[in-house]
């Protein structure tokens, strides 16, 4: 008992005074860096970092509260002592009580006057952070007063320059603690100096690993798997955290379940927090079912939860549930209706009822209050493709990628206005990122396998709708594209092969497809048995077709042709499989028997 005391003391002292030695000794001494194990321990430790954020008027401690949460309550003897008391702490006492005031009523200028000269690592960073969101406000006031939200984020954060040269003066010298660096990070990631303020998260999480404020800020920053391989990060339980939160955004969905699996069963099953990540990883991966589930789960455990609520309504919306999507919306608007996810929501609610207009306004609203929520601006891109505006909608994918270059959807969308303003190359280049983001999403493969045939391309094409089937394609598009391709080439043996395991996908998925042409894939079969003298088959498919209004004279034609053949010469059948010569696609043997159980 004692020994853990001692150690959590030290833990304390060493995220006051910034001393990255003791710190890494205490986890060394308690020997499980990254290890769940003491479940007090972890609760201890974020109980302190929340205090200290708060101090701080740092906001990203309302993750760590939820985390906390989460766990046993500690007895009133196990709760971590507060932070200890430095000399220069009691000088600056007074002033960093009124400035914190201040600051809390969002008078930046007034906290930083007030701060100016106070010695304390704590005022220093109150009083860089006070000067900081001056900045920002202005900035924020500015774009509001004076532009649209397609023209957003031109207007500059003018504090930045100065706060740069000052902190880097300070880095250069050793003197900045965990939080000072978050800062600079920020202030440095906000010039766009992006590999710079990587080296300084990364520094800043050595430095105080328990501020999740820091490993969001790097999330933010790391673009692909390499990247996040080669940061060297601290072997701390967060860690386990930041990399669930990680794959996610990588759309590393599996990897990303399992870890969130892990977190559960090591203690957190009652976090809200891993809840919403979860169900945000199955939106992403279109397990829409999963999802929804997790987050009604996620509404009874905290009904006035507005965080991800833009996520869930993306998912009533893709479900076409209006009464719950309506439900939603209203709900929120009690809560609070100037939240960007609430706007997000009424948006969602307004274009499933075929209200763009409306939606668009609902999107521009939500980028009023955060011209970096990148939902928003997809969404709206969204709607101005609905609308027909291509220039508006073009406008706002770019935002969203500005925002965040991983976001598939913007890249996508982007595709997607150049398909209809006929530019196939442009349209190329944005569908091959998007499918570089997701390289197991049909949807992209499709895509792109469409660009590739509009320039010709066929080879490529065929590649791209082959991979799509392969990789198990949602909308069921794929075989049928392919087989047509093959079709027009005169590649009559692929081209049957792909309607023949189109025509299987079909029956095998179990739903009704609106779009399916499995008439179109039965006359072709049939006509291709005919040519190929195999009447058993032909007949079979013949008959499949007068099932269909559209294919119905066709099959009775097919059936009387047939028929006088066969009154002429008895054929015994060939076989059908020879194999076959000149394609790039794998192909798999399916006998035209199995048709018969098929019913339409
Ligand atoms: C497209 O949307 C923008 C932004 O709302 C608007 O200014 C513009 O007039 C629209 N263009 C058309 C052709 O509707
Ligand atoms: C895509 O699928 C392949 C094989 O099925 C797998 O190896 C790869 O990790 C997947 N990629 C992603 C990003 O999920
Ligand atoms: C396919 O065959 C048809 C008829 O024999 C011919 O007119 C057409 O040019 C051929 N197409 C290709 C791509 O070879």
């Amino acid at each position: 008992m004692i020994q853990i005391h001692s150690s959590v003391c030290r833990f304390v002292l060493s995220v006051i005074y910034n001393r990255v030695k003791i710190f890494t000794e205490t986890f060394i001494l308690r020997g499980r860096g990254s290890d769940f194990g003491d479940l007090v321990q972890i609760k201890k430790q974020l109980i302190s970092v929340i205090s200290l954020c708060k101090e701080r008027g740092l906001l990203h401690s309302a993750k760590a509260s939820e985390l906390a949460f989460a766990l046993d309550p500690l007895p009133k003897d196990e709760l971590p002592p507060s932070a200890p008391f430095t000399e220069e702490d009691a000088q600056d006492l007074d002033a960093l009580t009124l400035a914190k005031s201040y600051f809390d009523l969002k008078e930046y200028d007034r906290a930083a006057y007030f701060l100016k000269g106070c010695c304390s690592q704590k005022a220093y960073f109150l009083y860089m952070y006070s000067r900081y969101l001056s900045g920002e406000k202005k900035k924020d006031d500015e774009t509001v007063d004076s532009l649209g939200p397609l023209e957003k984020g031109q207007v500059r954060n003018e504090a930045l320059r100065e706060l740069r040269v000052e902190l880097s003066k300070k880095h250069n010298a050793g003197e900045l603690d965990g939080f000072t660096l978050y800062l600079y990070g920020v202030v440095l990631r906000k010039l766009d100096l992006l590999k710079e303020a990587v080296d300084v998260f990364v520094e800043a999480i050595h430095t105080l690993p328990l501020h999740w404020g820091a490993w969001l800020e790097l999330s933010n920053l790391v673009t692909n798997i390499e990247m996040l391989k080669s940061l060297s990060l601290p072997d701390c339980w967060i860690k386990d955290f930041f990399m669930a939160h990680m794959y996610t955004e990588l759309q590393m969905i599996k990897e990303a379940l399992q870890k969130y699996q892990n977190l559960i069963e090591a203690g957190f099953s009652k976090s809200t927090y891993i809840i919403s990540q979860i169900a945000v990883a199955y939106h992403n991966i279109r397990d829409i079912d999963q999802a929804l589930t997790l987050f009604n789960e996620l509404r009874d455990q905290d009904p006035y939860r507005i965080d991800n609520m833009d996520t869930f309504s993306n998912l009533l919306y893709v479900k076409s549930m209006k009464p719950e999507l309506s439900y939603l919306a209203h709900n929120l608007v009690e809560i609070d209706k100037y939240r960007v996810e609430t706007c997000c929501v009424i948006g969602n609610y307004y274009s499933l009822r075929s209200q763009h207009e409306k939606a668009a306004l609902y999107f521009q609203r939500a980028l009023k209050l955060n011209p970096r929520c990148l939902g928003a601006w997809t969404l709206m891109g969204h709607e101005y493709m609905e609308m027909k505006n291509t220039s508006a909608a073009i406008q706002a994918y770019r935002h969203a990628i500005e925002v965040n270059k991983r976001d598939y959807r913007a890249w996508y969308g982007l595709g997607q206005t150049y398909e209809i303003l006929k530019m196939p190359f442009y349209c190329l280049y944005y569908y091959r990122k998007a499918h570089q983001l997701r390289p197991n999403d049909s949807r992209m493969l499709v895509a792109l396998g469409e660009s590739y045939e509009k320039l010709s391309q066929q080879v490529e094409a065929k590649k791209c709708y082959w991979r799509a089937y392969s990789v198990g394609d949602v909308e069921k598009m794929a075989l049928l594209k392919l087989a047509k391709l093959h079709e027009q080439l005169n590649e009559s043996d692929d081209a049957a092969q792909c309607y023949m395991l189109y025509i299987q996908d079909i029956f095998s998925c179990g739903e009704q497809l609106e779009h399916a042409e499995v008439s179109t894939a039965l006359r072709y079969l049939g006509q291709y048995y005919f040519k190929n003298k195999l009447y058993d088959e032909a007949s079979l498919c013949a008959q499949r077709c007068c099932d269909y209004n559209d294919a119905r004279e066709e099959g009775k034609a097919l059936l009387r042709q047939i028929s006088q053949v066969r009154d002429q010469i008895e054929t015994p059948s060939a076989d059908l499989f020879a194999p076959l010569s000149n394609n790039n696609t794998p192909v798999r043997r399916v006998s035209p028997l199995n048709l018969i159980s098929f019913t339409p």
